[in-house]
């Protein structure tokens, strides 16, 4: 074998040039401290003479100063490594490793193995190819490797290296070795792993890591290092159908027309038939367009320019696909959903849900169940917290263009956002479109908002009241209601003591139904305000994310926004129904102020001050905020 650090002294274009040619593979390990994990990864780096990433760092700064392209190559290896995740948007932290043999180029995920990090291992192993597991040969398959394999094989890992760690200290034992094989090839028959490999090591002594050990003459199978440098690495196989996400449409001039992204599965020449699953429409590739000129022949990996031979719809996040092999297009989905943030899921909120380029809000309408990820049994559950993993119907605003994920690693993910801190919360790997509600389309009417608003003579309206109990929203609003009366308009009152008694008595004071109870009164506010009328919604609405989905929902000035700014001393003076005294005593759970959250609204078309003005005058300055001339 050469060193490549006489290479890289000695002739630094040949070695690149080697770099080049490699392949990548991408490798996750999975185990404890305990287990050995920084040992093997110690031993893996050193005895095969790899290179390390700050000689990488090195190698970078040499090919500068030669001026030599060299200075790509390496910069490309090292942004390989990290593109992935941020496509995916993913930003949990995971310790990646750089190295390289004469054979391949090699990324370790490397992130700890407690339960706690459960988020930080679905990271570093959604772009993996293989994960090695490692056990303790003295104590055997244990609930954290049956935890490591599940969380592996729903990324879609299928290359398992079962690394038996630690043979020197059981006498290199093959009965013990077997054992553990058996026992583990038992747990993870259901999981769909492809090839798992198991190697008797001791990454301490050395043994079968890179070298075959005379320790172990009853094992005639690879070392860990031929392993990774052999195994076939197929997860965005050529052989897939063609799926080419639309990242932007590129148009320079009125001449030219072509659809850029990066090849997610399969591949493409030009006269090939596609077909836009959005619409429906299909056309065939002209030209495949890059910056080095025009190719015969694209695959999965490779960012391009496709030009159609017709003119049709397409815009960012369509996909082109291969006709004959279509993805789903629907607006449901159902999915397993790892929850990545410590803020819990809401069902019923609102998120950004991103597949490839395609953005758009999207809720998790049903939280099936709930997945013990040491056990791998089912529970019932109402949210996912941080690290949790369910099983979830997910309902998007619109149609998307996707593929299960056991189909398409790359075409079958994605990941859900938080609108306001636009944190990643959720990773997701989508299990089956739901076509329940396709059949359902919008029926077009012909008289609508406007027709209404004008008959009755008015612009209709949600006059959205937001503050704590006790504050005074309703006894305002109800002020309010009486002069738009008196002055002829015609209003409705949704008040959430009164709507909690019918429409929402289902749901209680969790944030996950407060979430679903402030969705449902949006949804009716918007229906009231097409049939013309000006709505007065008064609820606590503790949340900004919700209050923005129901401004969302209307057409731009139809939402206005009153904070009832009372002070919680004051309200909890006042105490009407004696709920803050309750609350303070324990007896009742979740009271907003007390111990559960309230934002205040940062943007409020207008703020009451409830504890300086008595309830008319507040009302009266809501009345000339809407009618500024009376
Ligand atoms: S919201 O938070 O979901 O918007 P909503 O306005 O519907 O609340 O209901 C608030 C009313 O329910 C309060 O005015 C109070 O009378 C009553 N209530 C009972 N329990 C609670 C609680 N835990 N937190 C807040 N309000 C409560």
């Amino acid at each position: 074998m050469i060193d490549p650090e006489d290479l890289i002294t000695d002739d630094i274009l040949a070695y690149l040039k080697t770099q080049e040619e490699k392949g990548l593979l991408r490798f996750i390990t999975c185990g404890s401290v305990d287990d050995g994990k920084s040992t093997l990864i110690g031993r893996l780096l050193w005895d095969s003479k790899l290179i390390f990433e700050d000689q990488l760092t090195e190698l970078r700064a040499d090919s500068k100063r030669l001026g030599t392209q060299g200075d790509e190559i390496d910069y490309a290896l090292l942004l390989d490594g990290l593109q992935a995740e941020r496509e995916q948007g993913i930003t949990i932290d995971v310790a990646y490793r750089f190295f390289t043999t004469d054979k391949r180029k090699f990324i370790v995920a490397d992130t700890p193995g407690h339960e706690q990090y459960t988020r930080n291992m679905i990271t570093g192993a959604s772009t993996a190819n293989v994960a090695v597991i490692l056990i303790d040969a003295r104590k055997g398959v244990l609930t954290q490797t049956k935890r490591h394999s599940f969380l592996v094989s729903l990324v879609g890992i299928q290359n398992i290296v079962l690394a038996i760690n630690k043979m020197d200290l059981v006498g290199y034992s093959e009965d013990t070795f077997d054992a553990i094989k058996e026992e583990y090839e038992d747990f993870v028959s259901g999981l769909g792993f492809k090839e798992i490999a198991a190697i008797p090591v001791s990454a301490l002594k050395g043994d079968n890591i890179i070298e075959q050990s005379n320790n172990t003459p009853w094992y005639r199978g690879k070392t860990l290092i031929d392993f990774l440098e052999t195994v076939e690495i197929d997860n965005i196989s050529v052989d897939q159908p063609f799926r080419m996400p639309v990242q932007w449409v590129n148009r320079p001039n009125l001449d030219f027309r072509g659809f850029s992204g990066t090849i997610a599965s399969g591949s493409v020449r030009p006269g090939d038939e596609v077909v836009v699953p959005s619409s429906g429409k299909t056309s065939r590739v002209s030209r495949i367009v890059t910056f080095d000129g025009d190719l015969k022949y694209a695959f999965a990996g490779q960012a391009v320019t496709l030009t159609l031979e017709d003119e049709i719809d397409i815009s960012r996040g369509d996909m082109l696909c291969a006709p004959d092999a279509r993805p789903a297009h629907a607006a449901q989905f159902e999915a397993h959903l790892v929850w990545m943030h410590e803020d819990a899921l809401l069902p019923g909120r609102s998120y950004l849900i991103k597949m490839g380029a395609n953005t758009a809000p999207a809720m998790v309408s049903d939280l099936k169940y709930k997945i013990n990820v040491n056990t791998l049994e089912q529970q019932v559950g109402k949210t996912l917290e941080l690290n949790e993993i369910g099983v979830c119907n997910i309902s998007v605003d619109k149609e998307m263009t996707f593929d299960p994920f056991n189909e398409n690693r790359s075409t079958g993910s994605f990941i859900l956002i938080d609108r306001y801190t636009n944190a990643t919360v959720a990773a997701g790997m989508i299990d089956f479109a739901l076509r329940r509600a396709t059949n359902i389309h919008r029926q077009p009417l012909d008289i609508d908002k406007k027709v209404r608003a004008k008959m009755l003579n008015q612009k209709p309206r949600v006059v959205w009241f937001t503050g704590l109990s006790g504050s005074g929203k309703s006894t305002i609003a109800n002020h309010v209601e009486k002069r738009l009366h008196s002055m002829g308009k015609h209003t409705y009152t949704l008040d959430g003591d009164n709507i909690r008694h019918g429409l929402n008595k289902d749901l209680g004071f969790t944030n996950a139904d407060r979430v679903e109870n402030i969705r449902r009164v949006g949804e009716t506010a918007k229906l009231f305000v097409d049939a013309g009328m000006i709505v007065l919604v008064s609820f606590i609405s503790p949340f900004r994310s919700e209050r923005r989905v129901a401004r969302e929902m209307l057409d731009d000035g139809e939402f206005i926004e009153v904070y009832v700014d009372t002070p919680l001393e004051i309200c909890e003076q006042r105490d009407p129904k004696g709920l803050y005294k309750k609350a303070r005593s324990g007896a009742l759970k979740n009271f907003t102020g007390i111990d559960s959250a309230y934002e205040a609204p940062e943007n409020a078309e207008i703020v009451l001050h409830g504890a300086e003005k008595d309830p008319e005058e507040l009302a009266e300055q809501v009345i000339k905020m809407l009618f500024p001339s009376n």
